[in-house]
């Protein structure tokens, strides 16, 4: 079977990231959701032997950042923008302790060594004569931190649906054109370069008449990063600070991003481009998904129409949640978050097929038996199975993954009943080493399963759960 991420050799040394997130307000869980898809795929990596690497954090800078500061200021006048910040970014990271996001470094734009990273990359373009002065005209989108074209809006707003402003400031242009044939061979070259490929095409087709140069400063913002020897010309453009960042991790790596479908272009096309006029390798995938949508709309902050991951995992375990969003993924399409689906996922599969076979083969085992060994070591005798979820993970199946699991599941369910193995014990010592393995591999779905797992013996993992309205 072809693959998609394109690694030689198992030693590959990797680095995943998230986008990362504006603190104008808490988590919610399509932002916990870019984090749990990226948390597996890290884990999933590091199981198949690969040195990887996990990177998220806080985009701190920009208006709409700065003016949910200014609102949190109204109510806490002793208080400063960065203490705002500060609360934000720790309920980022405990959001992440509950989903166990396993990141390796949270960065945050507000960070000392990623502001001077920043000012010595815009000089060290300004050296390469990369960066002109201009006047920028456009229409800015406050909730996008994005300037669009006439030609782009839609009913007057931009594609995203928000209002508009149209501006015309000076401000400093990143000579990106000159890299358009560059963009297109990469492209033309890597078919794989964005998961699933045929989002390539957005790419394909938006430089496929012309390259704008890049507007990387901002007039009308002071809250950002300082430009460098032109300290009364505004602040550096948001999302030119925000994707630096990536850079912190980078050397010898091979990179995958995770994003939303609504950064796509920033990041494989501006961001491209910057790695380009920098001189760096550039990134090696970027793995896209779609939107936890609510009544059409897309659940965002700006919108208020969030779902707080908070209440779901404190009525219903981070387990289920996390399950369900590796679940859906909406790598293929957008999803409806529905928290009664999410139960039924929940006892269909980590209760019913999972936790019932786990529970059901160790009592048998212990009663017969008595103490189990519980280690789980790498098994040659599954080297078939490992291969098989190897490939969905280079594959970008995150859906075969977890069928693939779940039917060895079934077919040990089916044998449990068939061999009726309460009768003939033995037979259960066939099969656990079997479980063993398969309890490994569901390690980066539910990355706690371990703890529990060593818990007791014997163990019933899950119980099913019941629907509540929250
Ligand atoms: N700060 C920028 C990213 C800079 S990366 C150098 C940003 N931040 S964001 O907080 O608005 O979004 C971060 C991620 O969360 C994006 O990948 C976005 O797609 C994802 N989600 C935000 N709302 C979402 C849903 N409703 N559903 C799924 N994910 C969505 O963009």
């Amino acid at each position: 079977m072809e693959q998609n991420l394109q690694f030689s050799t198992k030693n590959e040394r990797i680095l995943i990231t998230t986008p990362i997130f504006y603190p104008n307000a808490e988590p919610h869980i399509g932002s916990v959701h870019t984090m749990v898809l990226a948390d597996f795929y890290n884990r999933c990596f590091k199981k198949f032997g690969y040195d990887s690497l996990l990177l998220t954090g806080l985009d701190e800078h920009g208006n709409k950042v700065y003016n949910a500061g200014l609102k949190y200021l109204e109510s806490n006048s002793n208080k400063s923008i960065m203490d705002f910040l500060n609360e934000i970014s720790d309920k980022f990271k405990q959001i992440c302790n509950i989903f166990h996001i396993n990141y390796d470094k949270f960065i945050r734009t507000t960070d000392e060594d990623h502001k001077n990273r920043v000012k010595q990359l815009w000089k060290t373009l300004e050296s390469k004569n990369l960066i002109y002065e201009g006047i920028y005209k456009g229409y800015y989108s406050l909730r996008d931190e994005t300037y669009y074209q006439e030609n782009e809006l839609i009913d007057g707003k931009s594609p995203s649906g928000d209002n508009v402003k149209y501006e015309e400031s000076k401000c400093y242009f990143l000579k990106s054109s000159i890299f358009l044939d560059q963009i297109k061979s990469f492209y033309h070259n890597k078919i794989d370069a964005t998961l699933p490929n045929n989002r390539q095409n957005a790419i394909t087709q938006y430089i496929s008449k012309e390259l704008n140069d890049i507007c990387i400063s901002r007039q009308n913002c002071n809250w950002g990063i300082d430009i460098p020897d032109h300290e009364n010309d505004g602040k550096i453009y948001v999302w030119f600070d925000a994707l630096i960042n990536y850079l912190c991790l980078w050397e010898n790596r091979k990179v995958i991003h995770f994003v939303g479908k609504d950064i796509l272009i920033f990041h494989g096309l501006h961001w491209l481009i910057i790695l380009m006029a920098l001189n760096y390798n550039p990134f090696d995938h970027i793995i896209v998904h779609n939107w936890w949508m609510v009544d059409n709309d897309k659940m965002s902050k700006s919108l208020g129409n969030v779902i707080n991951p908070n209440i779901l995992v404190d009525n219903f375990g981070y387990e289920c949640v996390r399950f369900y969003m590796i679940k859906e993924n909406l790598i293929n399409s957008d999803g409806q978050f529905n928290i009664e689906l999410m139960i039924e996922y929940f006892n269909a599969f980590l209760v019913n097929k999972f936790s019932n076979l786990v529970y059901r083969v160790e009592t048998i085992l212990y009663k017969n038996f008595g103490n189990l060994d519980k280690k789980i070591e790498k098994n040659e005798e599954f080297q078939d199975l490992n291969n098989k979820l190897h490939n969905m993970i280079l594959i970008g199946n995150i859906n075969e993954y977890l069928n693939i699991l779940f039917k060895e599941m079934d077919d040990l369910n089916a044998f449990v009943d068939k061999n009726e193995i309460w009768k003939s014990p033995e037979l259960g010592l066939k099969i656990y080493n079997k479980i063993k393995t398969i309890l490994n591999f569901m390690e980066p779905i539910i990355p706690t399963i371990n703890y529990y797992w060593n818990e007791k013996n014997p163990i019933m993992l899950f119980k099913s759960k019941k629907d509540i309205t929250i």
